[in-house]
């Protein structure tokens, strides 16, 4: 069947549903290279603002998982689980869940994405750390899994390709922050890893794609339910990405982060460990996938178990074992910034609001995302909160330090960091919970 995509792109335009065979089209269509980016791009536009019924979501979902590779585990004869965050900025609690789960010997087939739009991937953090490998052939990968409980690589030409294009075109035309798009995008790669359970970390607040809990909700709701269809049990919470997570945001940064946590250090100031969100909400996402898969028989136990592979130190054997698969790679040639600066209050108050996007969208400023497809970034550049919602500030107070390999873009990108942080003269009305609900 070929259908004319100015028609299809019309159809959906005026919010017709398509057909099952129409989806398949666009989707094969776009993969072959038949269906050109501009075509592409005006029907993601079209989608964007028209939406897609649930049978449209799950046609296209599994169109997508079925343009390319699908790996097997089934002969492992033993539950798969993964997580899978919706994005967010300093978001990086895949690099601890991931060696928590292999610590318990739980099997994770992990297909990290690149950032997207204002947020951080964690396949550019594995990247930042010299001579990880990414980028594994399907056999590989696989029996990295086999014998080591954990591996992560990238969505390779092969796996997904329908995705890898289409993200990619997505992240340059503002089409990001669509649900179906999303749950296509999400719940096609999470398909081909042939997953038993999954655990999926719905963001919500100024650094989410999904800004409204409401809409977090509704994005959760839909994963879980288009997973549950392929068979796959899932767990969702709904946290909070009102403010960047823990302490550094910005790709080698993050994986320091993960490191110190791994090796059980803090980063007490003043009262604040800055650590504790990450920590807390790894464990708590690391405790869902145990007690899903059946390791522990409730949550506070899959949280206590999470919480003792982590501070016994195989967590940190299972990440240091990963290093060894997936490398050599070594954590002491990790790169650091040559250039930092500071970003001070220019007003006494509280710290009322925090615009998370606008961070992301400095962290590009700095070097550390991308502003077009294929650049190349700065493993080095980032941040580092000093504050977080709620703080009385003084003048001169610190607020966040920037990091970057060139101070180029230091005074434009502190100006836009300092008119992110609203400070006023009352503390916030509301502080949410970093983990606000869980949908079991
Ligand atoms: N993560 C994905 O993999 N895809 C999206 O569209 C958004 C977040």
């Amino acid at each position: 069947m070929s259908y004319l995509p100015y028609e299809l792109i019309t159809k959906k335009k005026l919010g017709e549903a398509h057909s099952a065979d129409e989806i398949r089209w666009i989707v094969n269509s776009y993969t072959s290279g038949k269906l050109p980016d501009y075509q592409m791009a005006a029907w993601s536009m079209a989608v964007w603002f028209r939406g897609m019924n649930d049978e449209e979501i799950s046609v296209f979902t599994e169109a997508m998982r079925d343009s390319g590779d699908k790996f097997s585990f089934a002969h492992l004869r033993a539950p798969r689980v993964d997580k899978h965050s919706t994005g967010g900025v300093g978001d990086k609690t895949s690099l601890i869940v991931g060696p928590i789960m292999a610590a318990a010997k739980v099997f994770v087939p992990m297909i990290a994405g690149r950032a997207l739009g204002h947020t951080g991937g964690t396949l550019d953090k594995l990247m930042s750390i010299p001579g990880f490998r990414i980028d594994l052939e399907p056999k590989e990968f696989e029996a990295i899994v086999e014998k080591n409980y954990l591996g992560m690589t990238s969505q390779s030409a092969r796996v997904c390709p329908a995705d890898r294009k289409l993200y990619a075109l997505r992240d340059v035309t503002s089409t990001v922050d669509s649900l179906p798009l999303i749950c296509g995008s999400i719940m096609s790669k999470k398909l081909t890893e042939d997953l038993t359970h999954l655990v999926l970390d719905v963001k919500f607040g100024s650094g989410a794609f999904m800004s409204t809990m409401t809409e977090a909700l509704q994005l959760a709701t839909l994963l879980k339910t288009t997973g549950e269809r392929n068979g796959i049990r899932v767990n969702a919470l709904i946290t909070n990405m009102n403010e960047p997570l823990g302490r550094y945001a910005g790709n080698a940064l993050e994986v320091r982060e993960c490191y110190d946590i791994l090796c059980g250090r803090t980063h007490v100031v003043g009262e604040r460990d800055y650590y504790a969100p990450t920590r807390e909400l790894s464990l708590a996402l690391a405790g869902h996938m145990l007690f899903l898969v059946g390791k522990a028989t409730s949550l506070e136990k899959g949280i206590e178990l999470a919480t003792l592979l982590l501070s016994s130190g195989a967590a940190l054997t299972a990440f240091e074992s990963l290093l060894k698969y997936q490398g050599p790679a070594n954590l002491d040639l990790l790169p650091t910034a040559k250039e930092q600066a500071d970003v001070v209050s220019n007003r006494s108050g509280y710290v009322r609001k925090i615009d998370t996007r606008a961070l992301g969208l400095a962290l590009i400023g700095l070097g550390a995302g991308r502003r077009t497809a294929g650049e190349s970034i700065d493993p080095t550049a980032g941040l580092e909160m000093c504050c977080r919602l709620g703080d009385q500030v003084t003048t001169g107070q610190l607020l966040i330090k920037i990091f970057a390999n060139s101070n180029s873009t230091f005074s434009e990108v502190s100006a836009k960091i300092l008119s992110a942080i609203e400070i006023g003269p009352k503390p916030p009305d509301e502080l949410l919970p970093l983990i606000a609900k869980v949908l079991t």
